[in-house]
């Protein structure tokens, strides 16, 4: 209750992330920094750090334990795990979809699609697997995505949360300072993003490109579309598969190529 004015205000977060680690000092470190803080600070995005060891019933309070059938490395056990998501979803509506996301190295790749669809919930857990794996049955009975940030093992699953948290939240309206960063963003449109420049436009006689300082937007928008397709032609051709060029960026294509053929 506003006291002063005698009236209600509503806060309504526009996302919720509950983030299930065995490290919620790095987490919450995390979270009260940069974007995280800035995106809490204007209540539009909500992180809430749980620690699965809380779940455990045992004096050494165990999260891991040796593998069936042998092998190296602990495995994490499940029911801290389910106890844990479980408490957290306790006051889910009934009809709230809220996926439950495991960070693994076997999981599908992060892309900026994958990224957009979690970012369409209200409501996300994220769980960050550590030591050598977790138990089959969190994979196969709680959890609804495995997600990878890449084809590399790191030694748990926070790291990856946070770049799945920082993507997630940056597309929230309102967490970036203008929200057409987030539109012009790498990926965003399926191409790389174009070349950009600030001052000074000489630096060690490196000029930033005449085009830029000229003032004429239709020909900034002409050449950054350029340099976007041609950028994403040389790095990653494999993003042009299937992309749909428009009739500008057709002739554009060909600008690009009969300059290569000079
Ligand atoms: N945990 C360990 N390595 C990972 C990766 N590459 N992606 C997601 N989670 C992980």
């Amino acid at each position: 209750m506003n006291h002063e004015k005698n009236e209600c205000v509503i806060i309504t977060i526009d996302m919720r992330i509950d983030l299930m680690t065995l490290f919620p000092d790095l987490a919450e470190n995390v979270f009260n920094d940069a974007l995280f803080a800035i995106a809490r600070s204007k209540d539009l995005m909500d992180y809430r750090v749980h620690n699965i060891r809380d779940y455990t019933h045992d004096k050494h309070r165990t999260v891991d334990d040796y593998p069936f059938g042998g092998g190296a490395g602990m495995l994490m056990k499940p029911e801290p795990i389910f106890e844990a998501v479980e408490d957290v979803l306790s006051d889910k509506g009934p009809d709230e979809e809220v996926p439950i996301v495991l960070m693994t190295p076997q999981g599908e790749k992060l892309t900026h699609k994958l990224v957009q669809e979690f970012a369409s919930y209200k409501r996300l857990v994220i769980i960050c697997g550590h030591y050598e794996g977790v138990d089959e049955r969190v994979r196969e009975h709680l959890v609804t995505h495995e997600v990878s940030i890449g084809d590399y093992v790191l030694s748990g699953g926070e790291l990856p949360a946070f770049v799945l948290c920082d993507a997630i939240s940056r597309l929230i309206p309102g967490v970036l300072g203008s929200d057409e960063s987030a539109q012009t963003d790498s990926y965003a449109d399926g191409l790389l993003e174009y070349p950009q420049y600030t001052r000074p436009p000489v630096y060690r006689g490196w000029e930033v490109p005449e085009v830029l300082l000229s003032g004429h937007h239709g020909n900034v928008d002409k050449w950054r579309r350029k340099e976007s397709l041609k950028r994403t032609m040389e790095r990653r051709p494999d993003l042009l598969e299937g992309f749909e060029y428009s009739k500008a960026d057709l002739k554009l294509l060909k600008e690009i190529q009969n300059e290569g053929d000079k």
